[in-house]
């Protein structure tokens, strides 16, 4: 074994000695989600794109009324001809961070966290009964190296452009795992990261690979769920990457190399912790199939965390020059066909992980690679369809699913920072697929039992699917899409729901909404009447009073009658134990307020962050939601660190959620 050297100590003393604590005044708790901004003073980003598309025409005659019959337990659904997927968490759905922009999303060091993070993490958190999945990674991972004595003031990142190339290679400091280990300590994410599939950098001197895999390991423990090793390996020879002719059998051969290589040098306290394939791009010859065809699962398999694979299901990439015009493709995310499509090609794939004791993870993927498109990747069309394809995944026996964050270029970002000379002024800017992560995480559940079940087939209509969530063999809620745009009402649908005959478990159900005027709409977009602005005003909470909405169910036939707007997706809890469940999750958790002051992110007073880890202390009142938080008597503490001193100016609040 070779030496890893690595001043694990001087890092730790260096970050803990010098923390210095004051009590500052809490400026006004209650943000305004209309914060001002100008335009002029930055061009060009995405997020000032106001490209708003057509949405297509509702569908003529309208349908207005759809009945379904949900069986009442796991084996009438059998008999009818209908599976469940596997057992479900509830951060089913998490986030893939490009490692490039990592900096701009978590923070430039640990102890300069970005707040605005911390609460689209907490939000998912709060009703998943968990922390949220975080991958770090991307393309950007393959030209990474980790720096073993950091850099200058606790940077995490340190970009190296050669001139002309466009991705630039990333020199990472051990400060990026601190920075991770800290945010799990407040919203106890789990984290994947990304290593570099390259050889010669195994086999030089000082064996960078498996240093990371050691690093990474010792400084996450139980919250790094495992480290990639090759991504989008289907696209090597099309980016230079390796020499034409470098085929699947090239890439199985050179996995294990490097996997040994790693064993070899690193010393592992988990030997079950790599990912891949990671093939992305319905290659022919290089597909998930054709991988699994040479052996990799068997010869890979004790080592493998998960198995792995990346989709997005167009490009806005212009490959020789031509690119899709947003307007001619919208229809793609605009009904059901895509999702169940989509998933067809792993079928096969995901049985043989399961077989052999893996999950299944989709994870990269967005509305479209190369950016996504304006007007559509961030539109409320976005929002349905990613939820009902993280349904889909669910259903076909994926475990999770992550959502790509790329930098400010890109249109489907779930959450994008202000632009770096920004950062003091504005706030975040929250994207249309963030409110699917809220509206899954619920559908899920805290419960880790929740098994899905696409019941669509009942009815037939591409623009109306329906998922039915089973936990323990019987139904507990349900969730029912309108894909189509009718401002008018005419297009919105009464669903009848009954249990194929038997009793209704309660005299009422209760529905929350994931809703918006327009499938167009890029910011009015509500989970259950809550919501989280328009560009670069976002703190990451939501605003406004949380909406539940109770509806009574006629005893008699047995049926209860939900509207599904258009456009809408209707999360119905069918059992009273369903909506105290998430109801229950919510009050666990704490999100961060910020108060802006100058920067735009915040320190976190390390003696407080018990109370984000669920169990609040007893000091701490107010409320997560924003528009519950009226009167909050919160809790605020400033921590300086005098390393950091001249950087930090605000505040952190402490509150907890009270229910509307
Ligand atoms: C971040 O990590 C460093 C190093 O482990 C630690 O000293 C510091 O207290 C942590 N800060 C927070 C806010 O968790
Ligand atoms: C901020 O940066 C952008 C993009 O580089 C530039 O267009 C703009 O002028 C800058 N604004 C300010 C206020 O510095
Ligand atoms: C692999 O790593 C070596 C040594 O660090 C570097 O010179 C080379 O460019 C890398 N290759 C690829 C394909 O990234
Ligand atoms: C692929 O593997 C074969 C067999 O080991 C080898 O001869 C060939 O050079 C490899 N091709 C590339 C492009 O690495
Ligand atoms: C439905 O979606 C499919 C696949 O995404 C697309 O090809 C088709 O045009 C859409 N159909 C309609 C009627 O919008
Ligand atoms: C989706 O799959 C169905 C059934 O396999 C097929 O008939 C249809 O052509 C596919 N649609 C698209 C848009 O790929
Ligand atoms: C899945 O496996 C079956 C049987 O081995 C095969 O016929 C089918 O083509 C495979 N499907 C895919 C998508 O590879
Ligand atoms: C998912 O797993 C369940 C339970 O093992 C199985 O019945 C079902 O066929 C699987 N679905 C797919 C698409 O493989
Ligand atoms: C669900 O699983 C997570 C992680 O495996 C665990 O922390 C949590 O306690 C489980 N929740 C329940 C309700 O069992
Ligand atoms: C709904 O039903 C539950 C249980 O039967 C009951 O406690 C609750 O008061 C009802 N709510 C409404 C609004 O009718
Ligand atoms: C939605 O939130 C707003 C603002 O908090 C509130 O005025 C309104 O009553 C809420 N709507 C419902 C139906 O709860």
């Amino acid at each position: 074994m070779r030496n890893l050297a690595f001043p694990t100590t001087l890092y730790l003393s260096l970050l803990g000695s010098s923390a210095v604590s004051a009590a500052v005044s809490v400026y006004n708790a209650e943000a305004t989600v209309t914060g001002a901004y100008d335009p002029t003073q930055v061009t060009g980003l995405p997020n000032f794109d106001n490209t708003v598309l057509t949405a297509p025409a509702p569908p003529s005659p309208a349908v207005t009324q759809l009945s379904w019959s949900v069986p009442n337990t796991e084996d009438a659904l059998v008999s009818q001809g209908y599976e469940l997927g596997v057992k479900q968490r509830g951060n089913f759905l998490g986030f893939s961070i490009e490692l490039s922009v990592a900096d701009q999303i978590m923070g430039k060091n640990p102890v300069n966290l970005k707040v605005p993070f911390l609460n689209y993490l907490a939000n998912i958190r709060s009703r998943a009964g968990m922390g949220p999945l975080v991958r770090v990674g991307g393309n950007s991972q393959e030209a990474s190296t980790l720096y073993p004595q950091g850099f200058d003031g606790h940077a995490i990142i340190e970009k190296v452009r050669a001139d002309g190339t466009v991705t630039p290679t990333i020199n990472y400091s051990p400060d990026i795992f601190y920075m991770m280990a800290n945010v799990s300590n407040m919203v106890d994410a789990h984290w994947f990261f990304g290593l570099s599939f390259n050889q010669s950098a195994v086999e030089t001197q000082s064996p960078n690979v498996p240093l990371v895999a050691q690093t990474a390991q010792q400084m996450l423990g139980y919250h790094l769920l495992g480290l990639q090793l090759s991504n989008e390996p289907d696209l090597y020879v099309d980016h230079n990457k390796r020499a034409a002719g470098w085929t699947v059998e090239n890439f199985t051969a050179e996995y294990s190399e490097i996997r040994n290589e790693i064993l070899q040098d690193a010393s592992l306290s988990n030997k079950q912790f790599l990912i891949g394939p990671s093939v992305c791009c319905d290659k022919v010859g290089f597909e998930l199939d054709d991988v699994l065809a040479t052996g990799w699962l068997d010869q890979e398999k004790d080592n493998l965390a998960y198995v792995a694979v990346q989709h997005y299901p167009e490009d806005n990439c212009g490959v020789n020059g031509n690119y899709l015009n947003a307007q001619d493709i919208y229809p793609e995310w605009l009904n059901h066909t895509s999702v169940t499509n989509l998933t067809v090609p792993y079928f096969n794939g995901t049985r043989a992980a399961l077989a052999a004791g893996k999950e299944m993870i989709m994870f990269e993927t967005n509305t479209a690679s190369c950016g996504g498109f304006a007007g559509l990747s961030d539109s409320f069309a976005a929002s349905l369809w990613m939820a009902d394809y993280a349904l889909q995944m669910a259903y076909r026996n994926f475990t999770a699913a992550l959502i790509h964050v790329g930098g400010q270029s890109v249109y489907y970002n779930p959450f994008t920072p202000p632009p770096s000379n920004m950062t003091s002024v504005w706030k975040w800017t929250t994207g249309s697929v963030y409110y699917s992560t809220l509206a899954i995480a619920e559908t899920l559940g805290p419960s880790n039992a929740s098994q899905v079940v696409d019941l669509s087939p009942q009815n037939n209509n591409i623009y109306a699917p329906m998922y039915a969530i089973y936990e323990n063999g019987a139904p507990a809620r349900l969730a029912l899409f309108n894909y189509v745009s009718d401002a008018s009402g005419g297009s919105d649908y009464v669903a009848t729901i009954s249990l194929g005959g038997a009793d209704l478990p309660s005299g009422n159900v209760s529905v929350r909404y994931l809703r918006a005027p327009s499938v167009t709409e890029k910011y009015n977009i509500n989970w259950a009447n809550q919501t989280l602005g328009a560009s670069y005003t976002s703190d990451g909470r939501l605003y406004r009073e949380q909406e539940t909405v109770s509806i009574q169910c006629d005893m008699t036939a047995k049926t209860c009658s939900i509207p599904v707007y258009a456009p809408s997706m209707a999360l119905v809890f069918l059992t009273t134990g369903a909506i105290q469940e998430a109801v229950g999750a919510e009050q666990a958790t704490a999100t961060f307020a910020t108060t802006v002051v100058n920067v735009g992110s915040a320190t976190v007073d390390p003696g407080a962050l018990a109370t984000g880890n669920g169990q609040m202390g007893s000091s701490a009142t107010g409320a997560t939601s924003e528009g519950s938080a009226k009167t909050s008597e919160a809790t605020a503490m400033l921590t300086i660190s005098s390393m950091m001193a001249v950087l930090l100016m605000a505040t952190t609040i402490f509150a907890h959620q009270t229910l509307n």
